[in-house]
């Protein structure tokens, strides 16, 4: 069903018959000091590397260049309904600051190359400080803040920093979440202390600093200033590291999963003009977190490179104040496309079914809604169109990929919707079907979703000093393609569905988390002999995780008990942001005879969607135990 109107079939037929050139031509919106030898070389790496041979630096583009020409424009606005505190910082100031905070870093002895850990809530200081390292060439690795300190201590030491930035608090709502005492935790608990940590204090909440560690990050500023120290931007290879952003695995052990500079700054830049359909000088939003993936290319990195007015916003969609705070960001600072996870429209659904709230505001600037980070259900994209009368674009890509892999491209002129489906793979991405032999199934069939390889500029590498497991998790499965993980089809019309994971990872809230890691953490509890997590159907967080555990025989405590302290132990050992908020004490698990447990079965019962007693099942009475169980704790659908 091709449009008449849209450029992509032609655009995506470019790419196809010549990635190179077209990622040559896209490669001219960056300025380089030193042009590439080769755009693209296949011997280099794991599967070929982009812009090998070429110079960059990624702050430069970002914000540097834009200062002749917009230096007075709002670069980022930071926006924080709780504090009611709002501040515009435009790219002559921003310059001053990350050069400033550059400079800082170098003086505590942070060097091209060298790892900065940056832990950090929703203020302008967390882009400050990804874009101060992006300058002097370090590599952050921003570790998001709802995780405990035992998840940020083994980022700390998979990523060995020299230095730490953090800051006192977050503000979650209105609640004051306490940083600076998970950061002493998470160091102690590391085997790879970092040199020194700069800490911004908040007027929210005084924090300690230890002596001969930590800094004080406004001291440390407005000496530099008074020096009038400032850091140049340096020469990196466009194949050096940018960051090192960790995302769940399939165990507790997370993947670093490594960004480079030059291919993208080139992909991230083609994304927001001919995906986006933003122009360089608009307002861009991307409600997330600059701890995942969208925090990175959509608040910090592509609408700045674009020349775009960044948002960053401190808090809910719904409860700072109401369920009109999306609204009222949008008609304040005249924003032209947000992009947020379904998530968050299902809970401004929830609280204001009739959108009553909208009518309070000037909604004349915004142009349209891009939902990722999760399956957006089609009755929520529905209401979205419905309320916002702008085009709703389901596209899906990970934190892997590092922007959009499919989508409806705005920018291109917008192909027709199909509710459920993110669209057609965007130019950069041959996406296939796979069966389980590694063969190709006809269109409408469901199978493993891979990518061609090579990757495109922008998608990762490599992991972080783990090249073998790189090539194990995503390469060696389906010999040269790249393994999304991710199932679905794909449709007559060339269109892909996205279906859900093949692994074990879960998405809560639009938060990719591994129910292999919550089995770890109830495994380490003394009285629980085994255990299995899956992801139970939400309508609010898209999916909740659930435990089932079965207790040691020789356990004396309650069961009840028992469950309560495994709920705590799951936050306190990988954080609130799991949500994990259900254990359950079962008899037994089902499994089958090879004792491998039917978490899939489990989750269709749970779920109330229809299922079938597994031929290999050891034990079929099992199943019905399960659902009595869940039907008791109100969790059966
Ligand atoms: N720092 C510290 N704690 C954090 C945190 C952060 N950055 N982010 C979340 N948390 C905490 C929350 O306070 C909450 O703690 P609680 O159990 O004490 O209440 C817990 O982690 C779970 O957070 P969340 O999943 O965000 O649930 P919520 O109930 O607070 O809010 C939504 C639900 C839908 C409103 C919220 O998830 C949301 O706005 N999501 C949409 C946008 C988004 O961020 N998407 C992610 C990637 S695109
Ligand atoms: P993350 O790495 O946190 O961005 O999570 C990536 C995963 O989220 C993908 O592999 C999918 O499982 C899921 N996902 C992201 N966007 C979509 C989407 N639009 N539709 C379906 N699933 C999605």
């Amino acid at each position: 069903m091709p449009s008449t109107q849209s450029r992509y079939h032609e655009v995506y037929t470019r790419w196809k018959s010549d990635p190179e050139g077209f990622w040559r031509e896209a490669a001219q919106e960056i300025d380089w000091f030193k042009p590439a030898d080769k755009v693209f070389d296949p011997a280099a790496g794991a599967y070929g590397q982009w812009f090998v041979g070429a110079r960059c630096n990624t702050c430069y583009n970002a914000v540097d260049r834009h200062v002749a020409a917009r230096g007075d424009q709002a670069a980022i606005i930071y926006d924080s309904p709780v504090t009611d505190f709002k501040r515009t910082i435009s790219y002559a100031e921003l310059q001053d600051e990350v050069a400033a905070l550059a400079a800082v870093l170098q003086d505590m002895g942070v060097e091209k190359g060298d790892r900065v850990v940056v832990y950090m809530p929703m203020i302008p200081e967390a882009a400050f400080a990804m874009l101060a390292c992006a300058r002097i060439g370090a590599i952050h690795s921003v570790v998001f803040g709802g995780f405990a300190a035992k998840e940020l201590a083994t980022r700390i030491d998979d990523a060995r920093p020299k230095v730490i930035l953090s800051a006192s608090c977050g503000l979650e709502g209105a609640k004051v979440v306490p940083y600076k005492p998970l950061l002493d935790e998470a160091i102690e608990l590391c085997a790879s202390k970092p040199d020194a940590c700069l800490i911004h204090q908040r007027p929210q909440l005084e924090c300690s600093r230890i002596e001969g560690r930590d800094l004080d990050w406004a001291q440390e500023i407005a000496r530099a200033k008074s020096a009038g120290r400032k850091a140049d931007c340096v020469s990196v290879a466009a194949t050096d590291p940018l960051y090192v952003l960790y995302t769940s695995g399939t165990t507790g052990k997370p993947k670093g999963v490594v960004r480079d500079n030059g291919g993208y700054m080139v992909a991230l830049k083609w994304s927001m003009g001919n995906f986006f359909g933003v122009a360089p000088g608009e307002v861009f939003w991307a409600a997330s977190d600059v701890g995942w993936v969208v925090g990175h290319s959509y608040i910090v990195y592509g609408p700045l490179l674009h020349g775009c007015t960044a948002i960053l916003y401190e808090g809910k969609p719904v409860g700072t104040p109401d369920a009109g705070a999306y609204w009222r960001v949008i008609a304040d600072h005249g924003v032209v496309t947000l992009f947020t996870a379904p998530t968050a429209f299902r809970a401004i659904k929830k609280e204001d079914s009739q959108a009553e709230l909208l009518k309070k505001y000037d909604m004349s600037s915004f142009r349209a809604l891009f939902l990722a980070g999760e399956r957006a259900d089609p009755d929520t994209v529905k209401w979205a169109e419905d309320i916002l009368r702008v085009p709703v674009v389901d596209h899906w890509w990970q934190t892997e990929t590092g922007w959009p892999v499919v989508g409806n491209p705005l920018g291109l002129g917008a192909l027709p919707i199909k509710h459920g489906s993110p669209t057609v793979p965007l130019p950069g991405y041959t996406v296939e079907v796979l069966d389980e032999g590694g063969n190709a199934v006809p269109p409408g069939t469901m199978g493993a979703i891979v990518i061609k390889l090579p990757l495109p500029p922008g998608a990762l590498p490599t992991l972080w000093q783990a090249e073998d497991r790189f090539r194990e998790s995503y390469l060696s499965v389906y010999p040269g393609y790249y393994n999304t993980s991710d199932a679905g089809y794909i449709d007559e019309d060339g269109y892909v569905w996205v279906m859900g994971r093949t692994d074990d990872i879960i998405n809560v809230a639009g938060h990719r988390l591994s129910t292999g890691g919550m089995e770890e953490v109830l495994s380490s509890h003394p009285a629980v002999a085994e255990c299995a997590v899956i992801g139970v159907r939400d309508p609010l967080k898209g999916e909740v995780p659930c435990g089932f555990v079965v207790l040691k025989s020789s356990t004396q405590q309650a069961p009840a008990e028992i469950e309560k302290e495994l709920v705590g132990l799951v936050r306190e050992k990988i954080g609130p942001v799991a949500a994990f908020k259900l254990a359950i004490t079962v008899p037994r698990l089902p499994k089958t005879r090879s004792g491998k447990i039917l978490r899939g079965t489990m989750k269709k019962i749970a779920d109330g969607d229809p299922w079938s007693v597994p031929a290999t099942i050891d034990d079929p009475m099992i199943l019905d135990e399960i659902g009595d169980v869940l039907k008791s704790r109100g969790v059966a659908g």
